[in-house]
């Protein structure tokens, strides 16, 4: 079973942002899958840091694309969102370095299978909901 179910995202009202959503929960999905299976012995350990990192890679990108329709909307709380971008792509990197100094599966598995998706539906109905609100009337849609 999927860690996000890809269908029951939140939507907002900017599609660019829906399909950075959409990817980066299949990555996520992805990385999940490959814990599961390192766990299990039948996944190699680098196919898991590889995963991860094409899920920061990303991150970073969609993280970046957000941040760029709020400037050219010159959204007022952008010093808040971006604050809350830097400090999930802070938390994303430390475990990384954390699971490759330690190999410890569980935390890993805690972090990409709960801390994540917690997060990443919470921020979806918040600050992001409110972003694409923002921007579309900027944009005077
Ligand atoms: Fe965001």
């Amino acid at each position: 079973m999927s860690i996000v179910d890809l269908e029951a995202i939140p939507q907002v009202t900017l599609p660019f942002m829906n399909e950075d959503h959409r990817e980066e929960a299949r990555l996520l999905n992805e990385l999940g899958d490959a814990v599961k299976g390192h766990r299990t012995g039948k996944v190699p350990v680098e196919t898991v840091l590889h995963r991860f990192e094409a899920l920061f890679a990303h991150t970073q990108e969609h993280f970046g694309r957000e941040e760029e329709a709020m400037r050219q909307a010159n959204f007022p709380p952008y010093p808040v969102h971006k604050g809350e971008h830097d400090r999930v792509l802070e938390e994303m990197e430390a475990e990384e370095v954390h699971f490759r100094e330690t190999g410890d599966t569980a935390r890993l598995w805690s972090y990409v299978a709960e801390a994540v998706p917690a997060w990443f539906v919470a921020h979806i109905q918040s600050m992001d909901a409110m972003t694409a609100g923002f921007v579309n009337m900027r944009r005077g849609g």
